[in-house]
């Protein structure tokens, strides 16, 4: 029994993962594409010892100390050991410690970061031997699907296959492929009143969902030619309509969910005018109010300064894409 940390990144889907087939095993209803998101991520150290009577699962900043949890943050945590645990036919406990260089809960994928790096430090600290497909099934099952895309590199398609096996994800194209940012106009940093979880069990409702289905193989193939060639017109168009897509699945599902506040609509009119004085940007919104703007990173800085000093907005984040899941030797605690 061992200790081991790893840190993974968010990610920000251009194509995303909305409803599924299959409750249990995370299978989604559609393939997704994004990209991985350097500056923000969560680091986990896990140490599993004959020592401890229970689980101990503790969240916080990076430079605060994290605070143990007993709420249903805890329960998926637990989840996870328990299922790497049955793996190696062990039941010893563990303590888990879990770091954010970010706000969670906001719409910028904190259970992605969170639980790619939670799966990756419990494999290394039981010894659980896998290959960057396996560690994406795993991580998938962790239950916030869109974590099993933030373990490969770069630009990112999690295949939804139609079993265990082969609903997993692979990079398209490596991180160094195309020098995007992300910039994320934080409208409101308060909890999500509904989750991501809630937004896939009721996507189904929507009379919408069956058109959005039936659009996703030409945007998916879109999307994979604008990385391809490096065309950020050609994504930024699919992935405003993407964007569109999920909120109006959303807002029209029983019940309805709605995750944009009035600021989200502000941003959104500011871009069109940021796009209109030249500057190419365009937003993409995942389960929350929050809007990111996928840009070249030679323009990171002027999009940014547009927004700064905008009431609206509470704060920015920014990063350029980024690699993978990384196992690291040094412990949190
Ligand atoms: O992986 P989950 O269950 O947190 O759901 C993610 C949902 C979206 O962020 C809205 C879309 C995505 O593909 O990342």
């Amino acid at each position: 029994m061992q200790k081991a940390t790893a840190k993974a990144p968010a990610n920000i889907a251009f194509v995303k993962y909305w409803g599924k087939e299959n409750d249990d095993l995370t299978l989604p209803c559609n393939n997704s594409i994004s990209m991985n998101l350097r500056d923000l991520f969560t680091q986990t150290t896990v140490d599993f010892s004959p020592n401890y009577t229970s689980d101990e699962v503790a969240i916080g900043y990076f430079g605060e100390s994290p605070t143990i949890v007993a709420d249903k943050k805890r329960e998926r945590v637990i989840r996870q050991l328990d299922r790497l645990r049955k793996l190696q036919g062990i039941n010893t406990k563990a303590k888990v410690v879990s770091v954010n260089n970010f706000p969670a809960e906001v719409g910028i994928a904190s259970s992605a970061s969170a639980f790619a790096a939670l799966t990756m430090a419990i494999c290394n600290a039981l010894n659980i031997k896998y290959d960057e497909k396996s560690l994406s099934i795993l991580t998938r099952l962790g239950g916030s699907g869109s974590a099993c895309r933030s373990i490969p590199a770069g630009f990112v398609e999690w295949e939804k296959g139609d079993k265990s096996e082969n609903s997993f994800a692979h990079q398209i194209a490596p991180t160094d492929h195309w020098d995007l940012s992300d910039v994320i106009l934080v409208v409101s940093k308060k909890s999500k009143k509904s989750t991501s979880l809630e937004g896939h069990k009721s996507a189904k409702s929507s009379p919408y969902f069956l058109s959005r289905l039936a659009e996703l193989p030409t945007r998916l193939a879109n999307v994979r030619e604008a990385i391809k060639e490096k065309n950020l017109t050609k994504l930024g168009s699919e992935l405003e309509k993407e964007a569109m897509s999920l909120h109006i699945t959303a807002l029209t599902s029983l019940p309805p969910i709605w995750y944009w506040e009035p600021e989200t609509i502000s941003v959104i009119k500011d871009v069109y005018l940021l796009r209109e004085s030249g500057l190419e940007a365009y937003f993409t919104i995942d389960a929350g109010p929050n809007v990111h703007l996928i840009c070249h990173s030679n323009d990171m800085k002027k999009v940014k300064n547009y927004f700064e000093g905008k009431t609206y907005l509470d704060s920015i984040f920014v990063s350029p894409i980024g690699d993978g899941a990384i196992a690291l030797d040094q412990h949190l605690f």
